[in-house]
């Protein structure tokens, strides 16, 4: 299994900022065939644009929010119709900034997860442990409550969806969880889907915090680390390129 790559643009970009970002990444990686799987996640408006951009490269298209709605009057909603319509391959669901701005329960994210996997989207879950959570010694328990939720709605397609390890004390904070305390939440994460899937070991779990061009390779190297969700470096081509090539 490759490890997959996705950056998380966030509330970010203009068209004329995205199409420089895009190029220059298109640019760097040239011919080759990069070791990883890549991803951007795009804020809505501009996924017409992207999907114009990425068209026939390495890089896949992905959203970051989807209704866990169908359709009908749900005003500022998109659902994953919609996001199917310009082919997005992910949807960011349940990251923490949702969580704590948006009220996001574990429940709407786990019915979110569901309305991904029903119009064949990958849902990237996210998941993680606040630092009063860590400091507490409720990792563990946090993160395993946040994947059940998940587990239960999307039963047998749990195979299907990547998780995403971000705690929260990481995001944005340019403070990295060490390579040795990421894996062994992650490998918490993969016992609990080895409980809940014959094929654990095809579910990639990402690292999200504070993941850069310099520490990527040392937490990428764990065994349970399959890759990365980045925010910041993902809007710096040479840094997300670089954190691609790490991803051996
Ligand atoms: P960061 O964000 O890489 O800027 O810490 C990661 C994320 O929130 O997905």
């Amino acid at each position: 299994m490759k490890p997959l790559i996705a950056g998380n643009w966030k509330m970010n970009g203009s068209l004329a900022a995205n199409e420089a970002l895009v190029k220059a990444m298109l640019d760097g990686l040239g011919s080759q065939t990069p070791g990883a799987d890549m991803a951007l996640c795009v804020p809505a408006p501009y996924l017409a644009q992207l999907q114009s951009l990425v068209s026939g490269s390495a890089i896949s298209l992905g959203a970051q929010d989807v209704s866990a709605h169908e359709q009908g009057a749900f005003t500022g909603e998109v659902s994953a119709t919609m996001l199917k319509d310009f082919a997005c391959r992910y949807v960011i669901v349940g990251h923490s900034e949702r969580r704590q701005y948006q009220g996001e329960t574990d429940l709407l994210v786990a019915d979110k997860a569901k309305a991904a996997l029903a119009q064949g989207i990958t849902p990237i879950v996210c998941v993680g442990e606040t630092l009063a959570e860590r400091d507490a010694g409720q990792t563990e328990a946090v993160v395993k409550r946040q994947l059940a939720a998940v587990i239960h709605a999307v039963a047998h397609c749990t195979s299907e969806i990547v998780v995403a390890y971000e705690p929260v004390w990481a995001i944005g904070t340019g403070k990295t969880a060490s390579p040795e305390q990421a894996q062994q939440v992650h490998a918490v994460l993969r016992a609990q889907l080895a409980a809940a899937t014959q094929h654990p070991e095809r579910v990639h779990i990402l690292y999200g915090g504070s993941m850069n061009a310099a520490n990527a390779a040392s937490l990428l190297a764990q065994p349970d680390i399959d890759g990365g969700l980045i925010g910041g470096a993902s809007l710096k081509s040479a840094d997300f390129l670089q954190i691609v090539a790490s991803a051996l």
